[in-house]
């Protein structure tokens, strides 16, 4: 029997998950802003054949400077906007995923059905949706409201917002066009459909002005972890983004996501659980290490405190070399975020320094440190063990992570036989093994 080949992604935003990154002595200082940084990252992605580029998303500085002087010496405020630079990005590839970030409070969803529509024509069927519920009160200021939405309201909002977007996406036939000059008949009237929604959040009519989809629809993609969360993601998403540090809890997160497609009439094999996964490769561990170190020390301690601050609330009066106390969830931006970092803590008996020098580095995604061998047996053993189907690479700073993985990791996995050497299909979907889904017409 062969063996289970992986998916990979390699997320871009900021050019690197490390919050100081932009201190290193090997990379200019605003990388995050250049699109040729991003070309340059996407053709490297591409040769290797990546199944996709990611790029996580905020519609605002979602820092607030607590502790006071935290803000300025972070990079992570300005970058490009997903969709705007994946149209860009679009044109200059040929066969690479594309996955934009977008959130579910602040859009609506016609907005969303057309330009993901209209992203998926330009790329030729390459196109995803990270649909996010956003958490931060600083992005509610910037779209006319005082308070975020409360959490129940967000996800409700959400679920609603996927079927009214999905719906929209199930507009026209596939071969709606009949186009025929003798006649005059551009479009076959019985292969358009009015979705006419009325619901609790929203009323679209449409029909969507945006043909459809050259994979059926866009790839769906999911991140959040609660209830809601995975029902969004079981009733229709592609891919499910994953925050796990441990194999047991990605385990459980794993068989939890896939025990609920069957009722939604789908498979095991219609969604893939990809893992984010920062890995810190040398030639040998001890210079993995030393590079970790590195890392390690570009962090700055107002910059590490204020990253806390969004789980556990404002800890600067405390001792940093001292214990972290229990978070505050009430306030807590990505709950399950911050029970993972405390509970990380609680286990490895981390100080609040150690704490926010992990997060600093590669946020909540699960960090390895080693030879292109060691990363290769963690990312196998994930994957033989339903702990994931495949990985997307956070590398705490770019170019550098990328080259690393490409030179010591995908040899390795090459030689496995995990990965694939040549492109599949054409489109995102028929690269990633999953099948169209049928209109809701149909
Ligand atoms: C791995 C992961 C990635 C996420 N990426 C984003 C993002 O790019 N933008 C965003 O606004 N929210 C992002 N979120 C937040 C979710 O949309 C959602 O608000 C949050 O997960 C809610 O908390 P829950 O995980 O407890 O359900 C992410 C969450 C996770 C777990």
């Amino acid at each position: 029997m062969s063996k289970k080949q992986m998916k990979l992604g390699l997320s871009m935003r900021y050019m690197g998950y490390h919050l100081g990154a932009w201190r290193h002595p090997d990379l200019p200082v605003d990388g995050a802003s250049q699109f040729r940084s991003y070309l340059d990252v996407a053709k490297v992605a591409e040769e290797n054949k990546f199944d996709l580029l990611f790029l996580a998303d905020g519609i605002g500085i979602r820092y607030d400077d607590v502790p006071k002087g935290s803000l300025c010496r972070s990079s992570h405020n300005v970058e490009l906007e997903p969709l705007t630079l994946f149209s860009a990005l679009a044109s200059r590839t040929q066969h690479i995923g594309m996955i934009a970030t977008a959130s579910t409070t602040y859009n609506e969803p016609y907005h969303i059905a057309r330009k993901y529509g209209s992203l998926d024509q330009i790329s030729g069927g390459r196109c995803g949706w990270n649909i996010v519920t956003s958490w931060s009160e600083q992005e509610a200021w910037n779209f006319n409201r005082a308070k975020h939405l409360d959490y129940d309201t967000r996800y409700e909002r959400a679920a609603e917002f996927v079927d009214v977007v999905t719906g929209l996406w199930d507009s026209w036939d596939s071969d709606a066009f009949i186009h025929n000059k003798a006649s005059s008949v551009f479009y076959d009237e019985s292969k358009l459909h009015v979705l006419n929604h009325v619901g609790k959040h929203f009323s679209v009519r449409g029909p969507l002005s945006v043909r459809r989809s050259p994979q059926g629809r866009p790839i769906l993609v999911q991140a959040g972890t609660s209830e809601v969360g995975q029902q969004i993601a079981a009733r229709h998403c592609d891919i499910v983004f994953a925050a796990q540090q441990n194999m047991k809890g990605a385990q459980n997160y794993y068989s939890s996501v896939k025990s609920r497609l069957e009722s939604c009439g789908r498979s095991e094999d219609d969604l893939l659980m990809m893992v984010g996964l920062t890995p810190i490769v040398g030639r040998t561990r001890e210079e993995a290490q030393e590079k970790y170190r590195q890392l390690e020390e570009l962090v700055d301690p107002l910059v590490g405190l204020s990253i806390l601050k969004r789980s556990f609330g404002d800890l600067s009066h405390l001792d940093l070399d001292g214990p972290v106390p229990a978070p505050d969830l009430e306030n807590a931006g990505i709950r399950s975020s911050a029970n993972m970092y405390y509970e990380t803590a609680r286990r490895e008996n981390l100080s609040i320094r150690q704490l926010y020098k992990r997060i600093a580095m590669a946020q909540e995604h699960l960090t390895v440190i080693g030879t292109g061998s060691d990363v290769a047996d963690a990312m196998e053993e994930w994957i033989e063990t339903k702990a994931a189907d495949g990985f997307n690479i956070t590398p705490t700073h770019l170019p550098h992570g990328l080259n690393d993985f490409v030179q010591y990791v995908l040899p390795e996995l090459h030689r496995r036989g995990r990965f694939r050497k040549e492109y599949e299909g054409q489109t995102l979907r028929q690269n990633l093994g999953l099948r169209e889904p049928q209109s809701m017409y149909a």
